[in-house]
């Protein structure tokens, strides 16, 4: 079969000729189109008092400025009705107050320039820890809790608390944010965005132009790159372009400079944890009892699902029979946090590694050993009440990764070179993941598609999934021509549009290739059902005995005629059979009620296992990272060279948010307050090819056909990004090395080389 090989991502030699298109490149292709450009505010925090468009419209080559006045539907861009698209209210530094329209970018720059706009500046709350203090919280406060913990305290030997702040991150998406709008003849709007959630985009785009869903269509070529930063965040982009579009009937495009998107874009929460945790005489835990606050920003955006995804993985891999969580999510005068890969999983699963990995001296435990002895075992259930299936698949993967990392014999190597090195020291850390697959909320776990075959026996399939890099369109080629039994050179594939496959849910939470996968097959095998009867009547047998395969139609046996597969849809056309279908996907079995944080929201879990070797100099806190082992399920695997670039992708993403990448946001009393510091790849530093571990060995987990899937294969967009919690982990214990042997020490998040360095000093100031 088709699914299974290994073949280059379906548009590789476009990304890398520089022919694959994207949303922008389709500007310079559109006859007479403007340009967008925002006015920024300065403030973290403040009311517009005076807003005089007037100077910008003296500016050469401005056509018009776009204010709340212009807007013929609603003033709002969120699914929340709380994110005003023309705010009259600053709500966080660089916000945009208005935008200008021009006839080429720099006239809408300068013309931006010349609006005036007056401020009353207000007080603001730029940390998680300010606004805790002030009780300034958002949207729902989740509690999870199961067991007794007051019981499972009151029997644990070991109690420990603590606290723990860690950042956000910046999605750096090579390709900005970016829409075009424009309306055709009929006056219908034609969007193309770079969205990973085009029916959202429309319907936005619908309500603030106060049109009905179908006036508006939305199309996604490809992104390139959207991590979860493009499922909420273009939809208020979109609409600036449209309603530019609508009201100078000219086409309009909107697309962000790199310090525009990453001043006025939402990035990954950051969180704040309290904690307190209670082990037995064994280091088997026995009781969690702690408060997640994330770092909302000035909207509630996805935040609600990003917590409630935290309090589902605070347990990761691990069985803790007591456990209650508590979740809030602060407001504060940043940009609005939103969805990034993993969705809040990470930050709930980076808490209790940090626990564990903070815990494990204390103990007196080995953490790897103390990790494994707490994992899930078959029969017992999560926090909130799944059960955990295939939880061997965790130790099967960790076995594995001791093994293929002859882990034992390098932990001797490292303890020599640790005592024969005084200002260098080396750790190895090994951590699991246990992720969840579906959509939290039920109803977004459904998915169409549409296959056309042709009368030559070509075909043609389009699906609501977007591609942004993650090879979703690859896998869903091989899945068509698998499921028709035809060559992948038969089968084409068109780009998403919201009137070709109406009500799409977000190319998101990692299950594009579930959801699309199981929307496209649908289809392929209603088609497969007539085209059987009509082989089966040519070949003199049962519907049930036609072998369709590579393009070749036969008995099963292989006895007999050989139809060419484009003689066979001929000939059915003939017979006026229907040649093309609409597929739907839905996954059965979940349940979930979010008020009680209750049920079992995934289809599956997804596990794999990271082994993570680091060296650190105790002068600097510089490191490198020298080895990386890793076993990851991704089920029977639909296409195996895209899965291992996903492994390795997530990986090197994980430990870049874990590491190295640094949100700085101005927290002084001046008036640059709430600024991001950050806003340019000079000062935010992401994982290039010198991060890359010297040596990176992936491999997928064999024989892990998951029933009830796709061709048996599963999800892999977002789990493997956890696998770098064992990066962080080594650092810690290299770090821990310069102090005296059961060091216990705290390591800021990100670990960047500055972070380790005070780490070491804890470390040696335990000596
Ligand atoms: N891979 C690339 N190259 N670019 C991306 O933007 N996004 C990730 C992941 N892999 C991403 C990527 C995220 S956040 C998700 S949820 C999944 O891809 C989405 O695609 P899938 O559901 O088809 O796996
Ligand atoms: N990831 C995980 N879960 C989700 C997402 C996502 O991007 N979106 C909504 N639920």
């Amino acid at each position: 079969p088709v699914v299974g090989q290994e073949i280059p991502h379906e548009a590789a030699s476009l990304h890398v000729t520089g022919d694959a298109l994207y949303t922008d490149d389709l500007a310079v292709r559109t006859h007479g189109i403007l340009h967008a450009h925002p006015v920024q505010a300065p403030h973290a925090h403040a009311r517009i008092t005076r807003l005089d468009t007037a100077p910008a419209l003296e500016v050469p080559g401005v056509v018009r400025v776009l204010t709340a006045d212009d807007v013929p539907g609603v003033n709002d861009a969120g699914i929340k009705h709380d994110e005003p698209l023309f705010p009259s209210e600053v709500m966080f530094f660089g916000h945009a107050v208005c935008w200008v329209l021009g006839e080429t970018l720099e006239a809408a720059r300068l013309g931006a320039l010349a609006v005036e706009v007056d401020y009353e500046p207000l007080p603001s709350l730029v940390t998680v820890r300010e606004a805790i203090e002030a009780e300034s919280f958002q949207g729902g406060k989740p509690h999870m809790e199961r067991g007794d913990i007051e019981a499972g305290f009151a029997g644990a030997a070991h109690v420990y608390s603590g606290e723990f702040e860690f950042a956000g991150q910046e999605h750096f998406y090579l390709e900005t944010h970016c829409s075009i709008a424009l309306v055709d003849e009929n006056g219908q709007i034609f969007v193309q965005s770079s969205t990973q959630h085009p029916t959202e985009t429309q319907d936005i785009v619908a309500h603030v132009l106060g049109v009905p869903s179908h006036a508006v269509t939305v199309q996604c070529l490809r992104m390139g790159g959207g991590f979860g930063g493009k499922e909420m965040q273009p939809h208020g982009f979109a609409a600036i372009a449209a309603i530019g579009a609508t009201l100078t009937g000219r086409p309009v495009r909107l697309r962000l400079t790199r310090t525009q998107d990453m001043t006025m874009s939402g990035k990954r929460h950051g969180f704040h944890a309290q904690w307190r945790v209670g082990f037995d005489d064994n280091g088997m835990l026995q009781a969690l009892d702690a408060t997640l606050t994330s770092d909302g920003g000035w909207s509630l955006d996805l935040s609600e699902p990003v917590l409630a995804r935290a309090l589902c993985h605070i347990d990761n891999a691990y069985w803790i029979p007591n456990v209650r969580v508590n979740g809030r999510i602060a407001k504060t005068h940043k940009t609005s946090q939103t969805a990034f890969r993993g969705f809040g999983g990470p930050q709930g699963m980076l808490v209790i590694e940090d626990i564990l990995g903070r815990c494990a001296p204390q103990l007196g435990i080995d953490p790897i050993e103390l990790r494994s002895r707490n994992f899930y075992v078959d029969g017992q259930d999560t926090p909130y009440g799944q059960p955990v299936r295939h939880p061997e698949r965790a130790g099967i993967c960790w076995d594995q990764v001791l093994t293929s990392g002859d882990v034992a014999a390098r932990k001797v190597a490292i303890a020599a070179y640790n005592a024969s090195h005084e200002h260098s020291k080396r750790a190895l850390a090994m951590t699991p993941v246990k992720f969840g697959i579906s959509f939290n909320l039920t109803a977004f776990n459904q998915a169409g598609a549409l296959v056309h075959v042709y009368k030559d026996g070509s075909v043609l399939i389009t699906h609501g999934g977007t591609e942004m890099g993650q090879g979703l369109h690859t896998k869903m080629l091989q899945v068509a021509a698998t499921a028709l039994g035809v060559p992948l050179s038969t089968v084409r594939l068109a780009p998403t549009r919201t009137d070709k496959v109406p009500n799409t849910s977000a190319t998101a939470a990692s299950s594009g290739a579930d959801l699309n996968g199981g929307a496209v097959k649908n289809a392929c095998d209603q088609i497969m059902e007539r085209l059987r009867e009509v082989a089966a009547k040519r070949l003199e047998t049962s519907p049930g005995d036609v072998r369709f395969l590579d393009g070749r139609v036969s008995r099963g046996d292989g006895r007999g005629e050989t139809i060419a597969w484009g003689d066979l849809v001929n000939q059915a056309y003939f017979q006026r059979i229907q040649l093309w279908a609409a597929g739907f996907y839905r996954t059965e079995g979940l349940h979930w009620d979010s008020s009680t944080m209750h049920g079992s929201p995934f289809k599956y879990f997804s596990y794999g296992v990271a082994a993570s070797e680091v060296e650190v100099d105790g002068f600097t806190g510089a490191y490198r990272l020298r080895r990386v082992d890793i076993v990851h399920d991704v089920g029977d695997s639909l296409s195996p060279l895209v899965d291992l670039g996903q492994v390795e992708g997530a990986f090197v993403q994980g430990a870049g948010w874990l590491t190295l990448e640094d949100l700085r946001w101005d927290e002084s009393d001046r008036p640059s307050r709430g600024r991001l510091a950050t806003q340019a790849a000079s000062t935010y530093k992401l994982p290039s090819f010198s991060e890359m571990p010297e040596e990176f060995n992936v491999a997928l987990l064999e024989r892990a056909h998951e029933d009830g899937a796709v061709y048996g294969s599963k999800a892999v967009g977002e789990p493997p990004l956890m696998l770098a919690f064992s990066v962080r982990e080594a650092l810690r214990e290299a770090a821990a090395a310069f102090g005296p042997v059961g060091t216990s020490v705290d390591l800021a998040s990100p670990a960047t080389p500055e972070a380790v360095f005070w780490a070491v000093q804890e470390a040696r100031g335990g000596a």
